[in-house]
């Protein structure tokens, strides 16, 4: 009895104890007022109306008995996701459809958290940590030497020109394929691929990730198209992993394997059990659906800035010039002597994160933070956005102003928690792995693209601006600009010339 009355308590005393949110309808939970968890600027203006952002910076909700919060302060997810770090790690259920279902449970990024995942993040460290990733210099700069070719001969469609060159140098470094790599089959099916994935990755997108129940439906009943489209994806998905993988794995084999992770890593360990095998074909994966187009989307933002701040990109210009001339392209050695240009992308990150709501992890076993009960079990969605315009930490939050990264400047407030935050490649135990060598790709692309184009907005015969200045993303996990209309113009006639000098 007694014990029956303290649980009774213990019970009640959580439930009053959440964060604050919307008040929930039976069952359904906040269906009604939980926009789309693709949709993050929705979800911004929920965590300004029930957390009120800044002073109450966590919103507790639910979706059909599905407890989920969204935090929207720096310090509140440094204090779980770094602090309590192993209480927040976990992925595991946070999307039935794409995890379970069509298979990226299995990939680094939608894993549950366990030996597993720390034995698939042991093996991308071995190619991703700053030691190596400095040895893919030459590699990193051929590949934005390429995206400027690709720009010169085409500026007209240059929004579609934005991912083939990453794609290329991951295919590169995962599988060692030469350039060019148009032939490898590969690369299409990993652009498919990620595809899929953004579109299945983020939790809650589907019913059927709310309502696991609904995952035993038979694929012939008439509402169980998911399942048909399910088993579609995970045939893809299967054929891009292994396929690769047994190509590499025959050239081994054969002797003619050039260096890359999956050679390095079939000849480390060799012979390769089916867990090995496993492990290499999902964390090759890892590259493109981590890299791809985290880095792409980067690269459009920066572009769709440049053509919305002239004056940015002409103090960025004078940067590159001034430090190393018009007769060649700046390369990452040249990044110290570039602080402006390192500034401009800190900034873009700074103001449009480009997974603006994290990847969204879930508690393992209930915990108290500041006096609120954050139970097991509830999954937490990062408004990076919300953080990374905090005007406690931001002065004049919502202007593109790179120069508060410079140390000199009176705007940089490097002294406040979270002002260098790298919360662009998320938190914790769940930190990209990437992130020494996305950051790389980032700034020797929007550098080369500064020192070779003008970028501006097209304008009309009276010389104004055609289009409005708006920012426009697509929603999705990560992020890109809508395309929209620029001018990309080279700098010099010599440009071509340049190019072929850097080794295309
Ligand atoms: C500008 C470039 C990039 C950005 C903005 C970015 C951002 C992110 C973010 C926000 C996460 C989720 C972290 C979390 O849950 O806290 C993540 C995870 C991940 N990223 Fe990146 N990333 C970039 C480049 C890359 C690259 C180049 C690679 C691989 C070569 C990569 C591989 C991964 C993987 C495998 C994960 C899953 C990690 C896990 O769940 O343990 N990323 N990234």
């Amino acid at each position: 009895m007694l014990h029956t009355v303290f649980r009774w308590r213990q019970h009640r005393q959580r439930r009053t104890s959440l964060p604050p949110g919307p008040r929930p309808l039976f069952v359904l939970g906040n269906i009604f007022q939980v926009p789309d968890p693709r949709n993050w600027m929705a979800c911004q203006i929920l965590a300004k109306a029930f957390g009120t952002s800044f002073t109450r910076p966590i919103v507790y909700y639910e979706l059909f008995g599905k407890p989920a919060i969204l935090i929207s302060s720096h310090e509140v997810a440094t204090e779980l996701l770094e602090h309590h770090g192993d209480n927040y790690a976990d992925r595991s259920n946070n999307t039935v459809m794409g995890g379970e279902l069509v298979g990226w449970d299995r990939s680094v990024g939608l894993q549950a958290v366990g030996p597993r995942h720390t034995r698939y993040r042991k093996l991308l460290n071995t190619m991703l940590n700053p030691t190596e990733v400095r040895k893919l210099q030459p590699l990193q700069e051929r590949c934005a030497a390429r995206l400027l070719l690709r720009l010169l001969k085409d500026p007209e469609h240059w929004y579609m020109h934005m991912r083939p060159s990453i794609s290329e140098a991951l295919v590169h470094i995962c599988y060692s394929q030469d350039f060019p790599l148009e032939e490898f089959p590969y690369i299409a099916m990993a652009e498919r691929a990620w595809w899929i994935f953004n579109n299945v990755a983020t939790a809650n997108s589907f019913a059927v990730d709310y309502l696991p129940i609904l995952k035993h439906l038979p694929e012939w009943f008439p509402s169980a198209g998911f399942k048909r489209q399910a088993l579609l994806w995970r045939g893809e998905l299967d054929e891009l992993g292994y396929g690769s993988f047994k190509i590499v794995k025959e050239h081994v084999r054969k002797g003619i394997a050039k260096h890359s992770y999956v050679s390095s890593l079939i000849k480390a360990r060799s012979p390769l059990s089916q867990d090995d095998e496993d492990a290499i074909c999902w964390t090759a994966i890892g590259f493109f659906t981590g890299g791809v187009d985290t880095t792409a989307a980067a690269v459009t933002t920066f572009i769709m800035i440049m053509s919305r701040y002239p004056d940015v990109q002409c103090r960025a210009y004078d940067e590159i010039r001034d430090a190393i001339g018009t007769d060649r392209l700046p390369t990452l050695d040249d990044r110290p002597r570039l602080p402006y240009v390192t500034a401009c992308m800190l900034e873009m990150f700074r103001m449009f994160p480009i997974v603006p709501l994290g990847v969204s992890k879930r508690a393992s076993n209930n915990d108290w933070y500041d006096g609120h009960f954050i139970p097991a079990e509830v999954l937490l969605i990062l408004g990076h956005r919300a953080m990374s315009r905090d005007p406690n930490i931001y002065e004049d939050e919502d202007t593109f102003k790179p120069e508060r990264f410079l140390a000199c400047h009176p705007s940089c407030n490097a002294d406040k928690p979270g002002f260098r935050s790298t919360r662009v490649f998320g938190h914790g135990r769940r930190i990209c792995p990437g992130r020494h060598l996305g950051e790389l790709m980032v700034f020797i692309q929007i550098a080369t693209i500064v020192a070779a184009f003008c970028i501006s907005a097209p304008r009309n015969s009276d010389g104004k601006n055609t289009v409005d200045y708006k920012f426009d993303f697509v929603d999705g996990l990560i992020v890109f600009p809508k395309p929209f209309e620029c001018a990309i113009t080279p700098r010099s006639k010599n440009l071509a010339v340049l190019l072929e000098h850097s080794d295309v």
